[in-house]
């Protein structure tokens, strides 16, 4: 009994150590590439801090040109000053699609060419609260701003050239809920957070 137990536990401590070196190599960590973006623009949602922040630091330095979207201009301005390049700021509050319209129409009116857009900014967990247009603050923040974000900025995308890239952030997080595609804003059924 006893041999049998410790074989079982190495196997499992070699299978759980190649499966980690497995996701590791499958999924690194830091952005490996080296291609330059010069002449490129980039706009990355939510970049004044996390994850956000790491990918405009990593295109700006790559040498594209990028704008920080983010609701707080100062913090974003804040991390344009920690990044070494390019970099411009433009107010995006995604819970507020007046908002998403004027950053959209910032960009269109002001920015030459739209090569990457990094649909990043995410909420996570904010409990049950709504926007001024009555929308469920998760789906109108991770879905409906952005939504409307790229649908008014393809134009522009389209008019840039075919080698441009659309990156939505998301999460696995998704595999622990349910969609209630009838109910999409908690209307009829109470709050939850699955
Ligand atoms: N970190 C993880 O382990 C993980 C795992 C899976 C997926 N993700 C996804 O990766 C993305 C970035 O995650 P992170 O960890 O870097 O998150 P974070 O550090 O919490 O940053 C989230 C960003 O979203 C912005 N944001 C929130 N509400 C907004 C709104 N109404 N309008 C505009 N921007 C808003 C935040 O702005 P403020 O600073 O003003 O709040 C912040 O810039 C998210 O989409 C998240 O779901 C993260």
């Amino acid at each position: 009994m006893l041999e049998y137990f410790v074989s079982f536990s190495i196997f499992a401590f070699i299978a759980s150590w190649l499966l980690r070196q497995l996701i590791r190599g499958a999924m690194p960590a830091r952005c490996a590439s080296r291609r330059r973006l010069d002449g490129k623009t980039a706009v990355v949602t939510g970049a004044n801090v996390g994850i956000g922040f790491e990918t405009a630091r990593d295109l700006a330095q790559r040498g594209a040109r990028v704008l920080i979207a983010c609701r707080d201009v100062a913090q974003g301005e804040n991390a344009a000053r920690l990044i070494n390049g390019d970099v411009d700021v433009v107010k995006l509050d995604l819970s507020d699609l007046n908002s998403v319209r004027r950053c959209a129409k910032h960009i269109n009116h002001n920015e030459e060419r739209l090569d990457i857009l990094v649909n990043n900014a995410g909420l996570f967990g904010c409990g049950e609260s709504r926007t001024a247009d009555g929308y469920e603050m998760h789906m109108a923040v991770n879905h409906l701003g952005h939504f409307l974000l790229t649908n008014l900025l393809l134009d522009k995308m389209r008019r840039t050239g075919e080698d441009v890239r659309i990156v939505n952030v998301s999460s696995r997080e998704h595999l622990r809920g349910k969609m209630h595609l009838d109910d999409l804003h908690f209307k009829q059924r109470p709050y939850s957070r699955t």
